[in-house]
Formats: structure tokens, sequence, C-alpha cells
């Protein structure tokens, strides 16, 4: 069987082409064994996996847990509210606790750039980068890739623009990476003060009128305002920013051609996207959050032979 090039995922730029091949081929797998009546393989049943969250997320905690359950492998979830981090308690002495109960894999999330990194060089584990601040999110790349795929046959020589707030998003950047190894155009879009300076520097375009940006691309991947972190006001008032970078449906139905609509979630509905058009027929919105399970098993599956 082949493996990826990686012990841990800990961001989309330590891949190459063949470790997303991998996993695609992989998750297609386990997506037609999710639709069967019976959604469980005995995989993982020697694999201990501990999901330790320092912050909020509904989809991407919810989404590992099911992987993990599908795989059949023993979980333990830890909560940053509910522990004795509150008491002080570092970082690595709290993983090596719950590593020392036994533990084989650690998925997390965290709230400072590069905290997986730091792990993966003091635990014996493999560590899955579950979004560490505005850094990456590698998981949720693959799974938006996945879906372009699955709904466009391919993601090589397809335009993709990611619209909104790219400064604060860790979604932006593992895209950017995983689009880009996959050979699919990638631009840009939002107020020039949610675009880091040298984003160009990455291979993107920019383009802030949205309108143009939309008749440009095959899929729009939206993203939320990060409100919580940002320490200053980054455009006039939220009014304004939907009126220049909000799409909805007028707007939509209105463009060139047919393109996909994506939002990697959580969605606040009328500010970047309208309910129309996020629960539209050309949004695939959940079927990103479906693929998110197939992915998530096809990746923890491949690290765990590793570890084995
Ligand atoms: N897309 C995503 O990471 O959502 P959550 O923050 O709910 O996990």
């Amino acid at each position: 069987m082949s493996s990826l090039s990686v012990q841990h995922l800990l961001g989309i730029k330590y891949l190459n082409e063949k470790d997303i091949q991998l996993i695609f081929e992989t998750a297609d797998h386990f997506k037609e064994v999710i639709n069967r009546s019976i959604k469980k393989v005995p995989s993982l049943r020697d694999i201990t996996i501990a999901n330790v969250f320092f912050e909020n997320s509904t989809r991407t905690r919810l989404s590992f847990e099911l992987a993990e359950k599908r795989l059949s492998a023993d979980i333990v979830n830890f909560s940053a509210a509910q522990s004795s981090v509150k008491k002080g308690e570092t970082l690595i002495d709290t993983v090596n606790n719950i590593l020392s109960m036994k533990v084989d894999m650690v998925v997390m999330r965290h709230p400072n750039p590069g905290a997986g990194v730091f792990l993966s060089k003091h635990v014996k584990a493999a560590i899955i980068n579950a979004g560490d601040g505005a850094h990456e999110h590698p998981t949720q790349a693959l799974l938006d890739s996945y879906s372009i795929r699955e709904k466009l046959g391919d993601v090589a020589g397809k335009k993709v623009v990611i619209v909104g707030d790219i400064l604060h998003s860790r979604v932006a950047l593992s895209n950017i990476f995983a689009l880009q190894l996959q050979g699919a155009e990638v631009k840009v879009c939002g107020p020039r003060t949610l675009l880091p300076k040298h984003i160009e520097s990455l291979g993107v375009e920019v383009e802030t009128n949205l309108r143009k940006a939309l008749n440009w691309c095959d899929v729009a991947n939206m993203l939320r305002i990060q409100n919580e972190r940002m320490d200053m006001s980054y455009f006039p008032t939220t009014r304004e920013y939907t009126q220049q970078f909000g799409i909805n449906k007028n707007l939509l139905d209105s463009l060139e051609k047919e393109i996909v609509i994506m939002h990697p979630g959580p969605i606040n509905r009328g500010v970047e996207i309208t309910s129309d058009v996020a629960d539209s027929r050309q949004s695939i919105i959940l079927n990103q959050v479906e693929n998110g399970v197939a992915i998530r098993m096809a990746v923890i599956y491949l690290l765990a032979s590793m570890i084995k």
C-alpha cells in the first residue's frame, strides 16, 4: 500500500501532490463505507485518539469524532475550557499527560499559529492540525478540494476565487496551497485591509471587484469575517462590507456563467452570503461537510498505518 510522505498532518505546505491524490483515493473508499447501512469498519480498533480543542469548533470537532468512530478507534475528548489549562498547565504538560494514558494520535485545534508543529517536536504521537490560529486548516482545504473534484470532475485547471477576510483566515492559506498543488488558478478578493500585504508572492492574483472576480471563476469560496481575531476595525460598517463583498441571489443570477458556491462555515447569513445563495442549487456547502468525514477518515487511517 502507498503511504504519505509525512508522519503528521501539520499543514498543506508539508504535503506533495501524490499525498493529496492518496488521501482522495482513500476518502473515495471511506465515502462508500459511510453510505452503507453499517457505516463502520474495524480498521483502527487498536488506536486511541485524543481530540484536543483549545478553540471553539462545531464542524471540525464533530467530523473528526465521527471519522474516528467510523474507523473503530478509541477516543478521548479534551476541551480547554473545562480543563486544568485554566489553572496554568502548559500545552506540552497537558498533551504529555494525555499521552501517558497511551494515546497514539492527537487532533489539535489551537489559537496560536505553529502550535501543531511545536507539539510534533515535543511529544511522541502523530499530530493532526485541526486549525492553528490564522495559519493552516489542512483537513478543511482537503475536503474543499475533494468537493470541487466531486462537483467538477477535477481540480486541475479550475479557477477558484477565495472571497472575504483572507488576512485572518487559516482556510484561505491552506486552500491556496492545496489548490495550487493540484494545478488550479487562485484569486483572492476582499477589502485591501483584509488582504495580507504580500499575498501575490504566493502566486495568487488580487481582485477587489467582487463581480469581476465572480465572472472570472468556476468556484467561489466565501469566507466569514473573523471578528474574534480582530483587534481593530478593518472596514467602516458590516452593511458596507456586505454591499461590496457579500454575494446575493441577484448578483449570482446576473453572472456570465453558472459558478459553484462554497463556504467552510460557520456562515454569517446576510453578511458574506445571503440565505438564498447558501441554500441554492449552486451551493455545495453541505456536501463539503459530508465529505469532511470521509477526508478525515482517510487522513487518520493513512497516518495510523505509519504508527503500527
Ligand atoms: N470550518 C470549520 O473549521 O468550522 P468549525 O470552526 O465549526 O470547526
